[in-house]
């Protein structure tokens, strides 16, 4: 089979308002607010998985076309070091005016939920200093999280589950474009799984497509019990941390307690490192590394020793080093 490198969810993002599975009442009232050039600011709230950060990016790229690279400013809540580092570059990015004929430029803060209170307050300051010339689009999963003052300034709206009806359609969209078989069993495995969020589907989809292009249910569910994202998130983490032997053990426990290869925690760990809240060039740094364990393990090299050393070059990440 053809190696396909690129992500499937990121292949497979919706890029217009059309694309977009459920949420309809959202979509609507998003998209009449686009077509009148000037929205308010936006707090998307709901589960991981549901099209948040999706429709975001259609809004901006409608509003600005090919110019909407200059126009937006995404930051995320959890990797950004502390809400300064986020004022300081709102503040440069506001400094200049929008490019084109819409009068506000667009950012987008995802996990907003995850500032503490004193932070979000500090937001709001910034949000008022800049309402004139920038719109804040916010996602978080919990509404409940943010202060009142930002509520009270954004229209919220509350992203759902999706049905299987509405995953239904991007399997079978995915599935068409890659060649696969799927059967309504296949489907109703996947959907399952994943509880109506979409990013699991593919991201599950994508992984048994790796090994057949004939997505069977059984198929689905092993691969489905292997490394949960969770797991691995936790033995990062605590490589970061400088906590090397809790990573270990941790390491050890999944790949024990579920039996899992050394090549599907690799898989896992690729997925795990660009939701870390580290900075962009190490998230390069340490997928290159994986990458490089990777190799070595398809050579034959002991799979625990391999594992350890790109532990040990998580724990160097964290210290800076
Ligand atoms: N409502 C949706 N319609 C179509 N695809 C979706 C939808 N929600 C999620 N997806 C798919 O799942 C992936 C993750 O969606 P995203 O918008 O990043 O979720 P989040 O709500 O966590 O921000 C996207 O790349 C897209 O392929
Ligand atoms: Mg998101």
């Amino acid at each position: 089979m053809e190696q396909d490198t690129s992500i499937w969810t990121e292949k497979y993002r919706p890029k217009k308002f059309e694309g977009v599975v459920g949420q309809d009442e959202i979509v609507k009232r998003v998209t009449n607010l686009t077509n009148a050039m000037n929205i308010p600011h936006l707090l998307f709230a709901g589960p991981a998985g549901t099209g948040k950060s999706t429709l975001a990016l259609i809004v901006v790229k409608e509003l600005y076309g090919d110019n909407w690279r200059e126009n937006y400013l995404e930051l995320n809540a959890s990797d950004e070091r502390g809400i300064d580092v986020v004022r300081q570059k709102v503040k440069d990015f506001a400094r200049t005016k929008p490019i084109g004929n819409v009068k506000f430029k667009v950012i987008f803060l995802d996990e907003a939920d995850a500032l503490t209170k004193e932070a979000q307050q500090a937001l709001r300051r910034t949000m008022e200093n800049y309402s004139s010339n920038c719109r804040f689009v916010m996602s978080c999963n919990y509404s409940s999280k943010i202060i009142d003052p930002i509520q009270s300034r954004c229209v919220i709206l509350r992203f759902k589950l999706l049905e299987r009806k509405d995953v239904e359609k991007r399997i079978r969209l995915i599935a068409e474009k890659e060649n696969l078989q799927i059967d309504d069993q296949g489907i109703e495995a996947l959907y399952e799984d994943s509880e109506g969020d979409c990013r699991r589907v593919i991201n599950l989809l994508q992984a048994t497509a790796a090994v057949t292009n004939n997505i069977t249910p059984d198929l689905v569910n092993t691969l489905s019990s292997t490394a949960k994202p969770g797991d691995v998130k936790i033995v990062l983490e605590y490589a970061l941390s400088g906590d090397f032997l809790k990573s270990k053990e941790k390491l050890l426990d999944v790949m024990l307690r579920d039996s899992v290869s050394g090549s599907d925690i690799i898989k896992s760990i690729q997925k795990e490192i660009w939701g870390l809240a580290i900075d962009p060039e190490i998230k390069v740094r340490l997928t290159e590394k994986t990458g490089e364990i990777e190799f070595r393990l398809t050579e034959g090299s002991d799979e625990f020793i391999q594992l350890e050393a790109l532990l040990a070059s998580f724990v160097m990440a964290g210290r800076g080093v």
